[in-house]
């Protein structure tokens, strides 16, 4: 007889995301004279830059002859690919990053659920509350928790971020062994000061715990004071293992392509005591399931690092940092207290009623999706998170369409 792994069992029903599709789905299907404005899944709407285009199609042409053809990869990633990822998104920002530690990958999301395989079943892991499902979803399966009780699941270190520690979370009273950390942070928008980040390099190197930093969106950081990487803490090399995209930066969702660093001194211990290199571990793991990124999509990726992909991309981003602005003016004016937006695509809402109550009172009142705070956790309820990645046009429409609906 085939048995199912029951930890599956202890999940919510849906992933939220696919939740919420299905929710719209149906109400288009109910009022199919409603035009809906997704601002929902941070899912981008504009075009690849000029500088991945010409690349992609310059490398397409590449593969229709014989001589220029590419099979199977390197799983890491080609190295002209890794090597602009190091120089550009490292080394630039004095973080001594080199390109053999960088994997090449189809997802963030993919990487940050699969990482946990490395690790044992019996270690204590620390999630922070609000926060994207996936790390918490990927732990339940992997059989590190109990059952799910009052809206939490039994055996994680729930690590709360509310207005009153300013949606960063208080490093744990208790020893824990892996942390999850998302800066700018996806649901909340806030971002974290490298003095803030340096407390927890410090308490991971104190407790021998591992760090799990999800940079995804440090392209939309303006403010220079702030880190886009873990790695420009001193000492974070040894603790910290960082997910990437190109997904937000360069609007690669639908074309796939991300990174994931594992430092060579990145370390995770047996039951004896005796270290290993998380590095070699991943890569053993990345070698065996993964066939790479298909040679097209990584120098489309590469292109982002030219002089004319640089500034297309910060256009690009810019571009959806002012609909932020938009909707930030929009709730302050209607009254309404919000974080984020200003480094971070994403702008959360305390919406004063429950969070599932909101996102359908703005789906059926103004035709408008938005992604309710208590999907993302228990400290979520009573927020909504408003996502800025939607045409001008469209942003402006449903921010009058909120005002008219809320005003
Ligand atoms: C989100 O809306 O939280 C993100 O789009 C999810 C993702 O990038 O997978």
């Amino acid at each position: 007889m085939i048995t199912i792994n029951e930890n599956y069992l202890k999940l919510q029903a849906s992933y939220l995301f696919s939740d919420i599709a299905k929710r719209v789905s149906n109400f288009q299907e109910n009022n199919p004279e409603k035009d809906v404005i997704k601002l929902g899944i941070g899912d981008v709407t504009k075009g690849l830059t000029p500088a991945s285009i010409e690349a992609f199609h310059k490398a397409v042409d590449e593969m229709a002859e014989d001589s220029s053809f590419r099979g199977y990869g390197p799983e890491q990633g080609y190295g002209f690919l890794r090597e602009a990822i190091a120089e550009n998104e490292f080394q630039a920002r004095g973080a001594d990053i080199q390109a053999d530690e960088i994997f090449v990958s189809d997802g963030a999301k993919c990487d940050s659920g699969n990482i946990q395989e490395l690790f044992s079943q019996d270690i204590t892991v620390a999630i922070p509350d609000p926060v994207y499902p996936v790390y918490l979803d990927t732990n339940v399966m992997a059989g590190r928790t109990g059952t799910f009780e009052k809206g939490r699941f039994k055996g994680i270190v729930y690590l709360d971020c509310t207005k009153d520690n300013n949606f960063v979370p208080a490093l744990p009273k208790e020893q824990v062994d892996l942390i999850y950390l998302c800066f700018p942070n996806n649901p909340t928008g806030t971002t974290i000061s490298k003095e803030e980040l340096k407390t927890w390099v410090d308490y991971a190197r104190d407790n021998k715990a591992l760090i799990l930093f999800d940079a995804a969106y440090e392209a939309f950081i303006r403010d220079e004071n702030l880190p886009k990487s873990i790695y420009e803490i001193e000492g974070a090399k040894e603790v910290a293992i960082e997910f990437r995209s190109f997904s937000k930066n360069a609007g690669f969702t639908g074309t796939r392509c991300a990174y994931t660093v594992v430092p060579k001194e990145c370390l995770a211990y047996d039951k004896d005591g005796k270290s290993h290199s998380l590095h070699a571990l991943w890569n053993r793991r990345h070698c065996t399931k993964f066939n790479g990124v298909s040679y097209p999509v990584q120098r489309a990726a590469e292109a982002i690092y030219t002089e004319a992909g640089k500034a297309q991309c910060k256009a690009l981003v810019d571009y959806y940092l002012e609909n932020a602005a938009t909707i930030r003016k929009t709730m302050a004016s209607l009254g309404y207290e919000y974080v984020g937006g200003n480094n971070s695509p994403y702008i959360w809402i305390e919406g004063k009623m429950d969070s599932w109550d909101f996102f359908d009172m703005l789906l059926n009142k103004a035709g408008v999706v938005c992604t309710p705070g208590a999907g993302f956790g228990t400290c979520g309820e009573g927020y909504i998170r408003i996502s800025a990645f939607n045409s001008h046009k469209n942003v402006k429409e449903a921010m009058k369409r909120l005002t008219k609906a809320l005003g």
